[in-house]
């Protein structure tokens, strides 16, 4: 297959610093150098031009959404453009805002499923928000609820419908945020759902309810992964995902080659261990794109 790496150093929608130097990880972590020995074509179109924050007002009251808005929008074209060139984007975080920008780009190209992989739901408002983080929010605004600026990445339009997304790996909801998921109707897989019925099984769930797309935009937080494993990241929440329980998601993706573009997000190196969290993510990216085994 063809990958185009497209990092995107953005921090600005969570209070952490660090987040910014995820894409750089990701690349010593030996992201390309692996994708290739799988046998893929690999081009890094480097980075998207990002704000620094500090560059940024500290006081900005819009908790510089202006900023997310115009990088997401960028994000967004240069996903439809790879996907012209015939290349998978492979988009490298930077915080979970950026998925506003990159699903957008997906959905453009028509029915898109999404299975965003992730302790959280970012499935906020700013009305549901308890810290204001946009990082919080992507997934409410790509089924066009909450901020207009951010519902508008990409032209005005709902890009997702709730049927269209599964979420992998939940277990910290804010209480409004919460109430807003049960009404949405998404279909939310827990980690109690996990702990219950096993990772194989609930992604065969997952997968099913996905069987009519022939396209699957994967978004991977990396929070999803129990903190033990994957300790660089922003907001770490204890019982996620084992080793072997995100390995085995991947590689059951991974065999349903309907793979179209993955967001790799909130790595943190500042608060990581030696790159640890990093090279899990490369490993896991190994298995997406068809790592075996046998
Ligand atoms: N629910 C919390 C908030 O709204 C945490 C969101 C974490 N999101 C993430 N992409 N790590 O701030
Ligand atoms: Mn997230
Ligand atoms: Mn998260
Ligand atoms: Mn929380």
């Amino acid at each position: 297959r063809r990958v185009q790496i497209i990092g995107v150093p953005m921090d600005l929608g969570q209070s952490q610093r660090g987040v910014d130097l995820g894409p750089g990880a990701l690349r010593y972590a030996g992201l390309a150098t692996e994708l290739r020995r799988l046998g893929h074509e690999v081009v890094d179109a480097g980075n998207l031009p990002v704000p620094v924050r500090d560059s940024l007002d500290p006081a900005d009251p819009g908790r510089y959404r202006k900023a997310i808005r115009q990088v997401c929008d960028m994000l967004y074209r240069t996903c439809l453009q790879a996907r012209k060139d015939g290349r998978m984007p492979v988009v490298l975080g930077g915080d979970h805002s950026l998925a506003m920008g990159s699903v957008a780009g997906s959905s453009d190209a028509g029915r898109v499923g999404l299975l965003w992989i992730d302790a959280h739901g970012d499935f906020n408002t700013p009305a549901s928000s308890l810290s204001g983080n946009v990082h919080g929010m992507p997934l409410a605004a790509l089924l066009g609820e909450g901020d207009p600026e951010l519902v508008g990445i990409g032209g005005s339009r709902k890009r997702l419908r709730a049927e269209d997304v599964v979420l992998l790996g939940v277990r910290d909801l804010d209480p409004a945020e919460r109430e807003r998921l049960r009404a949405s109707g998404i279909c939310a897989l827990t980690m109690r759902d996990i702990d219950e019925r096993g990772m194989g099984q609930v992604m065969c769930e997952a997968l099913d309810r996905l069987a009519g797309y022939d396209r699957l935009h994967v978004s991977l937080d990396v929070d999803a992964i129990d903190p033990r494993e994957a300790p660089g990241v922003g907001t770490p929440v204890p019982g996620g995902l084992s080793y072997r329980e995100a390995q085995l998601v991947m590689e059951m993706i991974a065999d349903t080659g309907r793979l179209a573009a993955l967001d790799i997000v909130e790595i943190n190196p500042i608060l990581d261990d030696r790159n640890r969290t990093a090279r899990l993510a490369v490993s896991l990216t190994a298995s997406l794109f068809g790592k075996r085994i046998l």
